[in-house]
Formats: C-alpha cells, sequence, structure tokens
C-alpha cells in the first residue's frame, strides 16, 4: 500500500544516475498521480548549489519534446514539492542539518505518522558510509523506513558478502531493495504471465523441446566518458552477472505457489543454484578496437593501456535439474556493437525429418528493447497451389497491438513497487550470493587471479561483436538462419 506522510530522499542528487534515471521516474509517477498524495523528495549531494540550479539538474532529462504546456506546469509543481540539501558523505554533522530539513518538512503533517525512503544513487565507496549514518540520523521512529541501493554489489562472492553484511547490521532485509532495472522493465515482467498462463508454452516448455536460449543485450555505444567505472568491472560485472542472468531464472524457474514476492524469489533461488559455476571453456571475451571513425576501447583516456577488460562476452549456462538438463544458455552482451538491442531467442527443437526435409525451427523472441515484442516462428502451408511449408511468424509487437497502453519505465515501476512495500521485483540476498557463486570463478580467472589474464579477442566497433561468435553459438545449436 501507498503510504501518505512520505519524503523520498535521493543521495547522489547531482549524479548521473538520479539526473538520468532516478528524477525522470519520480516526475513519471508524480505526472501521472502515481505518488502518495503529500510527498516530498529531497534531494543531496555534496554538490554546493542552490535551489535553482538543482531544480535545473533535476529536471535536465525530464521529456517534454512539444513543449505541451501541462506537462510543463506538472514539472513546475513537481519542483514545488522537491527541495535540495547539500552535505558530505561521511560527516555526521551533514546529516544533522538534513535531520532537521526532514523534520522541518514533517511538522506540517496532520499525523504522527512519517515515512522515509532513502534512494542511494551513490557509488559504492560511500554506500556503507552513508546507510550507516542514515540509521543513526535519519531513521523515522513512527512510521516505515525503507532504504533503495544500486548495484555495483560488490566485485565477486566475498566482497558482496562483505558489503551486504555491513548494510544487514543496519538495515533489516525487509527494509532494503536492491534494484536490477532490468526486473522493472514491461518485458520482463511479461515473462511469469507468458510462461504460466498459456498451457500451449508450458507444456512445451523444457528440454524435450526446447534445443538452446539465448539472451542478448547489445548497445551500439562505448564506454566513452565512463571507462574509469567500467574498467574496473566489465561487461560480466555489468550486465551478465545481474540483468541476463535475472532474465534467465524467470525464464527458468519452476512455478512459483504464487505471485507473492517470497514464493516467486524461492523458486528463482532454486533455480540459480541449479547451474554450474562457469568454465573458461564455455566463455568468449571480446574488446572493442577503433572502427568507423569511432575510438576503440583502449583509445578511451580514462581506461587504463593495455587493459584487457572485456566489453563483450558470451557465456554458456548449463542449469542441472530434470527440466533443463544438457540445453545450452548463451548469454551475450556486448557494448560498441552495431545495434541497440535486448531480446531472448527460445529456439526449439526441429521437427523428424521424413516428409519435411528442410524446415526451420519454431522459435519464441521476446524483444525487450526496444519496441517491446513477442512473436513466434512458424511453419505454415504456403498458400496456393502447393504443398510447399512457409517460415512465418505470429507477431505481437507492443506498439502496433497496445497502441493505447503507455508501457512504464523500468524506474517508475520499481520505486512504485518499493514506495508500495513489494519485494517481488527486487534481489533478494539469497539470490545475489548465487549469482556470484555463479561468476566468481570466471571472473577470477579474467582478473588473472590463477594465471595470466586472458586477451580478449578484438571487435570493431560497430560491428556485431567478435567474429569467432558464430562458432561459439554454433556450438551451442543455435541456427542464425532464423533472424532478421
Ligand atoms: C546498466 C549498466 O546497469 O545498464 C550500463 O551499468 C548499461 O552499462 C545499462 O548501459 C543498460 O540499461 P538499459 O535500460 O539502457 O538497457
Amino acid at each position: 500500500e501507498l503510504r501518505n506522510n512520505t519524503i523520498i530522499i535521493v543521495f547522489g542528487a547531482s549524479g548521473d544516475l538520479a539526473k538520468k534515471k532516478t528524477f525522470p521516474a519520480l516526475f513519471g509517477l508524480y505526472r501521472d498521480g502515481f505518488l502518495p498524495e503529500d510527498v516530498k523528495i529531497v534531494g543531496y549531494a555534496r554538490t554546493k548549489m542552490d535551489e535553482a540550479e538543482f531544480y535545473k539538474r533535476a529536471t535536465q532529462y525530464i521529456k517534454n519534446p512539444d513543449d505541451d504546456p501541462a506537462i510543463s506546469n506538472k514539472i513546475d509543481e513537481f519542483k514545488k514539492i522537491s527541495t535540495y540539501v547539500s552535505g558530505g558523505y561521511e560527516d555526521d554533522p551533514s546529516f544533522e542539518v538534513l535531520e532537521n530539513r526532514l523534520k522541518g518538512i514533517e511538522s506540517t503533517y496532520n499525523s504522527n505518522e512519517r515515512n522515509r525512503v532513502f534512494y542511494l544513487a551513490l557509488p559504492p565507496s560511500v554506500f556503507i558510509p552513508v546507510a550507516q549514518r542514515v540509521k543513526k540520523y535519519n531513521y523515522a521512529t513512527d512510521g516505515v523506513n525503507r532504504i533503495i541501493v544500486e548495484k555495483p554489489f560488490g566485485k565477486d562472492l566475498e566482497s558482496s558478502r562483505e558489503l551486504l553484511g555491513a548494510l544487514k547490521q543496519h538495515w533489516t532485509e525487509d527494509e532494503t531493495f536492491r534494484i536490477d532495472h532490468y526486473l522493472g522493465k514491461e518485458m520482463v515482467k511479461n515473462i511469469l504471465i507468458l510462461r504460466f498462463a498459456n498451457i500451449a508454452l508450458s507444456s512445451a516448455w523444457d528440454k524435450n523441446s526446447i534445443s538452446n536460449v539465448q539472451i542478448t543485450f547489445k548497445e551500439p555505444f562505448g564506454t566513452e566518458g565512463r571507462g574509469g567505472y567500467f574498467d574496473e568491472f566489465g561487461i560480466i560485472r555489468d550486465i551478465l552477472q545481474n540483468h541476463l542472468l535475472q532474465v534467465l531464472s524467470i525464464l527458468t524457474m519452476e512455478r512459483p505457489v504464487s505471485f507473492a514476492a517470497e514464493d516467486v524469489r524461492d523458486e528463482k533461488v532454486k533455480v540459480l543454484r541449479s547451474i554450474r559455476p562457469i568454465v573458461p571453456h564455455d566463455t568468449l571475451l571480446g574488446q572493442y578496437v577503433a572502427a568507423n571513425g569511432k575510438p576503440g576501447y583502449l583509445d578511451d583516456d580514462t581506461v587504463p593501456p593495455h587493459s584487457t577488460c572485456p566489453t563483450y562476452a558470451a557465456t554458456t549456462l548449463w542449469i542441472d535439474n530434470p527440466r533443463w538438463d544438457g540445453v545450452p544458455f548463451i548469454l551475450k552482451a556486448g557494448k560498441a556493437l552495431n545495434e541497440a538491442k535486448v531480446e531472448v531467442r527460445i529456439q526449439f527443437r526441429d521437427v523428424a525429418k521424413g516428409i519435411f526435409q528442410d524446415i526451420s525451427r519454431n522459435e519464441l523472441v521476446l524483444r525487450i528493447q526496444p519496441s517491446e515484442a513477442v512473436y513466434l516462428k512458424l511453419n505454415l502451408k504456403t498458400p496456393g497451389l502447393y504443398t510447399r511449408a512457409l517460415p512465418t511468424e505470429m507477431d505481437l509487437t507492443y506498439k502496433r497491438r497496445f497502441s493505447d497502453n503507455k508501457i512504464p519505465e523500468a524506474y517508475e515501476a520499481l520505486i512504485l513497487d518499493a514506495l508500495k512495500g513489494d519485494h517481488s521485483n527486487f534481489v533478494r540476498h539469497d539470490e545475489l550470493d548465487v549469482a556470484w557463486k555463479i561468476f566468481t570463478p570466471i571472473l577470477h580467472w579474467i582478473d588473472g587471479k590463477n594465471g595470466p589474464r586472458p586477451k580478449p579477442l578484438p571487435y570493431p566497433y560497430g560491428s556485431r561483436g567478435p567474429k569467432e561468435i558464430e562458432a561459439f553459438i554454433k556450438k551451442c545449436d543455435y541456427t542464425r538462419s532464423l533472424e532478421g
């Protein structure tokens, strides 16, 4: 339930994440009437600036392309419910200043209930210092307190456990909302319904019918300007270990007892625990090089020279349970590729040969972005006086099929869930732990912890990735011919 008397405090308010995602999402919810009626928003960051400057930054990425006066009015109203406090992340007096401001806002409430949602859009280095001080100075005693945190949650199993352990000293699991923003995406949220509300699909959802599954993330831009952060983490920690693994767990989990958060997350954890830790043999790494007038990864000034950090990775996961035994799940992600696309491709097995010699497989595609779509490749008889199979598709492109429905931004969906206290689409501590267990061996190998660092394969900026990927996916029985 949404609670009145709520303040949302955004730490890191002048940072990129807050400007590009958090504030636009808060505004979207406000504009559409989804925030609690009397909600107030407080931005907090180190930058010293006046309110005017804060408003400018906080609304910088809010879209109003046609200068719609109704939206402009809403933006003005949104500014009125927002305010800014500047202060350090590691000095106690700043949090007392913040507390005074919060109390000032709350003094206008007409009941004793005070609820506070703390959103940490912060770099990992100040994550614990802030979480600890907020608990000490800003914890509301007469209401509900929640803390929203963002990755990176550590760099491997050990550091993640340390971080979570430190956070746990101050905040309970129930109060903690760990964001993986892919869980807020419409098509990802659709997977549960698609799988479990359609018997035509659920009865074919196993190794007997499915040959292989591929989950792909492609971005057409490099790490420009963000190289410092990226080089420390690499594409596996940035995308595979969280976003793509989350999608995989929802695709492969057993049917939960209910849609309740703990029931869903129990099943996700169970399937994740059945995944084998990744080995080098099942992994391909790439790094982009200059091409088409665009710089290579190593040309970025913020990247250390000779870095072997992968900007592209493909890896095959194996689930050791009766449903999925032997089915390869290929996760692949890359920066500086030929297009922007995130999709799941489920390839079904070939039909028995005999009457059909050369026939396409069925394939179910879930396009997560851009332009959400579900489509199923089917064979029909070519219309006319022949008996010939025609590969075609049943196409549910959302823009055409649901033109009246607005698709929410992932962050809108997640912030609203956190305000309601619904954990379904947030990452539970044990989920994170097992995700790190799967990836830690391969990450240590890449980091050169037990030998020389593997050298990533070069691929040109704007290409489809290292050319070796073709043989890699073929080994997993993936048929490229269905694409297009
Ligand atoms: C973030 C990564 O988690 O996800 C970024 O750190 C990446 O590197 C981004 O660009 C992609 O998110 P989306 O929603 O644009 O697919």
